[in-house]
C-alpha cells in the first residue's frame, strides 16, 4: 500500500488550510453600493467581493459592474461595512478621483475588524465635483492580505459649466440694457 510521506502530508494539509482560507468570507461594504465582478453566478459575486484579494486597486470588483451613487460637494456619506470573520488591520476609506488611481485616505476607521457585525461612518466627501470617482474600502489584515471593495460615486457640480455661461450671458445682456 502507498505510504505518503510526512513532507506530502504536510503539503496537502498546507494546500486545503489554503483553500479554506480563501473561500472564508471577512466582510463587505454594504453601502454605498460597490462594483462586483463579472460572474453570473450571484453568490460567487458576492464570494469575491468578501474573500482576500491580490487585485489592485479595487479587488475582484475590478472594473466590474456596479450603481453609481450621487453625492453634493461635501456631503457626508453615510458608510456600512459588515465583518463575518474578525481579525486585526487597518480599515480606511479612501478617494480616487478618476480612473482609480492616486487614492488618496479620506478617513482612518482604525482596526475596525475586531468583531463581527457592522461598522458605520460618516465621512465627508471633497467639495470638488467629479463624474467618475471612486470610493474604497480598504483593510489589510496583519498577514498581508488585502480586502478591497470600490464604489462608484459622483460628486454633482452644483453649477454646471452651461448654466455659468447663461448667467454670465445674462449679466452681460442686463449690462448692455443700462
Ligand atoms: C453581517 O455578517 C454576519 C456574519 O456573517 C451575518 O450574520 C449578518 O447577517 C450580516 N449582517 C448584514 C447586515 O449583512
Amino acid at each position: 500500500m502507498y505510504q505518503p510521506k510526512t513532507s506530502q502530508i504536510i503539503f496537502v494539509l498546507a494546500f486545503l488550510i489554503g483553500l479554506v482560507s480563501q473561500v472564508s468570507a471577512h466582510g463587505i461594504l454594504l453601502t454605498p453600493p460597490i462594483r462586483l465582478a463579472h460572474d453570473d453566478d450571484n453568490a460567487n459575486k458576492i464570494l469575491q467581493a468578501v474573500n482576500p484579494t491580490t487585485q489592485m486597486p479595487c479587488g475582484a470588483g475590478g472594473d466590474g459592474y456596479g450603481p453609481v451613487t450621487k453625492f453634493k460637494p461635501g456631503d457626508s456619506m453615510y458608510i456600512a461595512y459588515n465583518v463575518s470573520i474578525p481579525h486585526p488591520g487597518p480599515c480606511k476609506i479612501e478617494f480616487s478621483k478618476k480612473n482609480d488611481k492616486h487614492f488618496k485616505t479620506i478617513m482612518e476607521l482604525g482596526e475596525c475588524g475586531s468583531a463581527v457585525g457592522l461598522v458605520s461612518a460618516f465621512v465627508d466627501l471633497p467639495h470638488e465635483p467629479c463624474d467618475e470617482c471612486t470610493v474604497r474600502f480598504s483593510w489589510n489584515d496583519d498577514l498581508g492580505n488585502w480586502y478591497l471593495n470600490c464604489a462608484n460615486v459622483q460628486i454633482e457640480d452644483p453649477m454646471p459649466m452651461h448654466k455659468r455661461s447663461v448667467r454670465r450671458l445674462s449679466t452681460r445682456k442686463s449690462r448692455r440694457n443700462l
